[in-house]
């Protein structure tokens, strides 16, 4: 917000073919490559809409003909779902395990892309990519390993070069504290042949009609100007901190919010320690309570939203996120909201689990730079 208020006259003035925006988009791009963990040279696309545009700019331009999805909670089955009813395409592999697990990926002959979510938001689960590439490597054949990076990229390790990626995607509503309505994609090579070759006819998301443009700093029509200059700010504060103290920030936010969580006595929706999410955990209510009237509870006592449970886990569980510029106060104060909240709702629970959290946040040995709160001038 505060990026956008001092762009002020510049945001408002500027047409999206002027030297402003150029400026903005290269910074943009060059910050976007060290998030993804890119080498130079490397292609990123930049442009309007979220990950499910993405999930049809790779259903008809992509995908040649069958496609294998991990599916392990809500926004891992969305892929899957446009890819199976893509009548042009064949009935795609779909491996899925209950939500909080993550499956592994089952190489089979005449699989062109694999595709699965590095962390799952709805469910707190969060993905191996490197052992899924390297079982798509042992089979040796050249397919593409597509990764949906929205709610994990400038929020926990990723390096799309090192992990072989051949599209990851991401965009502005998460880790980058932004509304919606930004995407971007770190794509290879080997993504941009598959897309080239492609004979689905496209348009708006044609590649090679945005990415001569981008390189340049333009758009081949009107992008998002304001988000482009939150972007700019949200990545300036990001390489501020240092990204693995950012890193280091959501894992001790997320393991204290697990300390809180197992005091009170209930379950972490996600069993498997080595895929704990870093930015959000998804909690499981006990039987015979629901969590969206909880969530009503804590939302009309304190004014605090929690996350809900999506599909299959709707009413079963609320999620706590911490990601972004939460900081120990925040989580503190959420975790607070949430232990009043069992109170008021009459959930049972064992009382303490905030200082429990707190016990944990007290000894860590680095502590929160200051840096990432201030803002980075323009
Ligand atoms: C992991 C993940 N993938 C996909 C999406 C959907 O993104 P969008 O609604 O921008 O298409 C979300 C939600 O923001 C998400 O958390």
């Amino acid at each position: 917000m505060l990026a956008l208020n001092l762009a002020g006259p510049k945001l408002m003035g500027t047409s999206h073919r002027q030297a402003p925006i150029k400026n903005l988009v290269g910074s943009i791009r060059s910050g976007l490559s060290q998030l993804f963990g890119l080498p130079d040279g490397w292609e990123i696309l930049l442009g309007n809409g979220g990950s499910t545009v993405f999930w049809d700019v790779a259903t008809f331009g992509l995908i040649e003909n069958r496609s294998q999805h991990l599916v392990f909670g809500e926004f891992s089955s969305k892929f899957a779902e446009a890819a199976a009813a893509a009548p042009h395409l064949g009935e795609p592999s779909v491996i899925k395990t209950a939500p909080g697990s993550h499956p592994q990926s089952v190489c089979e002959d005449g699989i062109d892309t694999y595709a699965l979510t590095h962390n799952e938001t709805s469910t707190g689960a969060t993905s191996r990519i490197a052992d899924i590439r390297a079982a798509i490597d042992r089979t040796a054949h050249p397919a593409l390993l597509m990764v949906d990076t929205i709610s994990s990229l400038g929020s926990v390790d990723y390096r799309h070069d090192e992990w072989k990626v051949d599209v990851s995607v991401s965009c502005s509503q998460k880790g980058f504290m932004l509304p919606p309505g930004l995407g971007f994609n770190a794509i290879s090579e080997k993504a941009r042949a598959a897309s080239r070759s492609n004979k689905m006819p496209r348009s708006y998301f044609d590649w090679e009609e945005m990415l001569k443009p981008n390189a340049n700093g333009f758009f081949p029509y009107t992008p998002a100007t304001n988000l482009l200059y939150g972007l700019r700010e949200a990545i300036a504060m990001l390489l501020e901190e240092g990204l693995d103290n950012v890193f280091a920030r959501h894992q001790r936010l997320a393991a204290a919010t697990r300390a809180a969580v197992n005091h009170w006595g209930l379950e972490v929706l996600c069993q498997e320690p080595a895929e704990f999410s870093p930015v959000l955990t998804a909690v499981l209510m006990p039987p015979g309570h629901d969590a969206d009237q909880f969530r009503k509870v804590v939302l009309d006592n304190f004014n605090m939203s929690l996350g809900s449970g999506l599909s299959k886990v709707a009413g079963k569980v609320f999620r706590i996120g911490h990601l972004g510029e939460c900081n120990e106060l925040t989580l503190l104060g959420a975790l607070t909201g949430v232990e009043m909240g069992l109170s008021v709702a009459g959930v049972p629970h064992r009382a303490g689990g905030v200082a429990v959290a707190m016990k944990l946040l007290e000894q860590r040995d680095q502590r929160n730079a200051s840096s990432h709160l201030k803002v980075v001038g323009t």
